[in-house]
């Protein structure tokens, strides 16, 4: 199988199952629990169905949105995930430079292993940081700094993950930052000898967003332990109101469901949340952000920007969660398996078949730009 056999998100994760050592594509493919949330996500799209409108003009489409002040060439941008260099050795570079051609957002995450910086010295398209809370307040507000100094457009604190999913499939295969493989796991790397001649010959791993302020290096801290000893639990609204204060710009909540948390968020000054139960990764059971949608679009969606993501695998995924009112969906796993798979050359295809996918479907559905689509255009089973 090549990329250019792959047609769709199936595809795509097929090949990179092909080229990953089993314990990183479990990692990516994996989700909390028994995984029910992580399948629900996407299946709660097929519960809705579309209502087109036929005969309106669709010659010119105009996917274009605006969220959170950043002018998107298409509704759908990169959402932040970790450790992207272990996934291709083009890592984040890959995935900024393709969002860059497609006009649209894409955010590095606190783990990313790209520094924001040089991130943002090539590529002029907008950019999140995700951010993680730490208990050491001075902490937070240097690396606030930092990203206000680099030029980042978007503070996006993920509050889904005050402690780490139960993901199982990472304890039977020992993966882990550093590494802590069982002999099974180590066994996968061994039969995929090209991943690891990449591994070798690139620049060396590290985790830049945090190595200048956290001592990651040479396996000092692990992941795990970053997250139980630095990461603070005990982190309230009190505080995220002085975080949205010193930003004092756009700033948004990734992983809000309950409408409460979405009025509270508007109240302390956030510009956008995010609707996520980040790819059912943590919490299994949740609801899923498209169930959630429509109530809380109508509690908050005239003081704040709804966004979205988790599940999403198909423009008409796009095109639904717009309907019910989402500013814009974020992209998971839709964009990682392209990346393991082929690096840049593998997420700019994926991003040429949704935009394909979403230009098709408005004309389908009669909408030539997204305010056309409304919840006229869907129904519930
Ligand atoms: C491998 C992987 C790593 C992720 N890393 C992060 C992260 O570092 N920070 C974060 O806020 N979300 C992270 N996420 C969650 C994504 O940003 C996003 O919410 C989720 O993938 C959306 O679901 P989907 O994969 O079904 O599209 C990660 C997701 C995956 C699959």
């Amino acid at each position: 199988m090549r990329l250019s056999h792959c047609h769709n998100f199936h595809d795509f994760r097929k090949l990179a199952k092909k080229r990953l050592p089993a314990p990183i594509f479990n990692y990516i493919d994996g989700a909390a629990d028994d995984e029910i949330t992580y399948h629900q996500n996407t299946a709660s799209f097929e519960r809705c169905d579309l209502v087109p409108n036929v005969l309106r003009g669709v010659k010119d489409i105009d996917m274009s949105v605006t969220v959170m002040g950043q002018k998107l060439a298409m509704p759908v941008y990169c959402s932040p995930t970790a450790l992207q260099r272990l996934f291709h050795h083009q890592g984040e570079n890959a995935v900024a430079a393709a969002a860059h051609k497609f006009g649209t957002m894409f955010g590095v995450s606190s783990l990313g292993t790209v520094s924001l910086e040089d991130i943002r010295k090539k590529y002029n398209n907008p950019q999140a940081y995700q951010f993680y809370f730490h208990k050491d307040r001075a902490l937070n507000k240097a690396m606030m700094e930092r990203a206000k100094l680099a030029g980042i457009n978007v503070m996006m604190l993920t509050v889904d993950s005050i402690t780490g999913g139960n993901r199982e499939r990472d304890l039977r295969t020992g993966f882990s930052i550093p590494f802590k493989l069982t002999l099974g796991g180590m066994l996968q790397f061994a039969i995929k000898p090209m991943w690891g001649i990449h591994y070798i010959t690139h620049e060396r791993f590290k985790l830049p967003q945090l190595d200048e302020h956290v001592d990651m290096s040479g396996g000092a801290l692990s992941i795990g332990r970053y997250f139980t000893e630095m990461l603070d639990p005990s982190m309230t609204w009190d505080d995220v109101a002085e975080m949205v204060q010193f930003w004092n710009g756009q700033f948004c909540l990734k992983g809000i469901i309950s409408v409460e948390d979405a009025k509270r968020a508007a109240d302390i000054g956030c510009t956008g949340i995010i609707l996520s139960n980040h790819g059912g990764r943590q919490l299994d059971g949740s609801r899923t952000p498209f169930d959630q949608l429509s109530e809380i679009v109508d509690t908050v969606g005239n003081k704040i920007d709804v966004i979205m993501d988790s599940g999403i695998q198909r423009g008409t995924h796009v095109l639904k969660a717009l309907s019910i009112g989402a500013k814009a969906v974020g992209l998971g796993r839709y964009y990682l398996y392209p990346l393991a798979a082929a690096g840049q050359n593998g997420v700019e295809r994926a991003l040429h078949i949704m935009k394909t996918e979403i230009e098709r479907d408005m004309r389908l559905m009669g909408a030539s730009c997204v305010d056309d689509l409304t919840r006229a255009n869907v129904r519930f089973r």
